[in-house]
């Protein structure tokens, strides 16, 4: 994406949204398609603890996992442009909101409750999932998640039925027309919407 790159130094582009909708995989996709530099909180925090995720809850807690989470949030300042990658739970910290606004253009990859409970239920590493009814605490969860991702994200893209290439030609395509004088916190023209 040419024109992003040139247009829109010092940008990055944030990547949120719910377990399952695909963040890693379509941040892969847009590092190799730009260049840019890819950062992670997953692992920024679980290369802290030197432990996997579900690790870190099981030894420390939930809480514990949280206040890190913000902290490699807090702490993220790329000099350069960069996909960044979060955890579905970012957003729950209200003070994040603003970070991850900060950071660049942020985009909320959406997907129906039933695609994102199928492929997170495959992979079966979500400590979050652990408890009660999967399915059912699954659902809870992505409720009372959904106002806190349509707040702060800037575009959403629906990735029910792209690829994770498809999703990231999705999102360049949107970023294209943002124009050169969009800044981290405006809001997003209606065409790139
Ligand atoms: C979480 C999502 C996970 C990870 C942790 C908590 C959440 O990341 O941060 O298990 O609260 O939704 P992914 O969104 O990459 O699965």
């Amino acid at each position: 994406m040419g024109h992003w790159t040139v247009n829109q130094a010092g940008k990055s582009i944030v990547l949120i949204g719910m377990m399952g909708a695909g963040k890693s995989s379509v941040g892969r996709c847009l590092q190799r398609r730009t260049q840019f530099a890819l950062l992670d909180t997953d692992e920024i925090v679980a290369s802290k603890f030197g432990l996997s995720i579900p690790e870190i809850f099981s030894k420390y807690g939930e809480q514990v996992f949280r206040e890190a989470e913000t902290q490699a949030l807090r702490e993220m300042a790329p000099d350069k442009q960069t996909i960044i990658v979060t955890g579905g739970g970012i957003v729950l910290c209200e003070d994040n909101l603003d970070f991850l606004k900060r950071l660049g253009v942020v985009v909320w990859l959406d997907s129906k409750e039933e695609t994102l409970f199928e492929r997170v239920a495959r992979s079966g590493n979500r400590p979050l999932l652990q408890r009660g009814n999967p399915r059912e605490v699954f659902a809870q969860i992505l409720q009372a998640r959904l106002p806190l991702y349509a707040k702060v994200a800037n575009i959403r893209v629906d990735t029910s039925v792209l690829t994770d290439e498809e999703i990231a030609v999705a999102i360049l395509s949107k970023l294209g027309k943002l124009g050169r004088n969009w800044r981290p916190g405006s809001p997003i023209p209606a065409t790139a919407r």
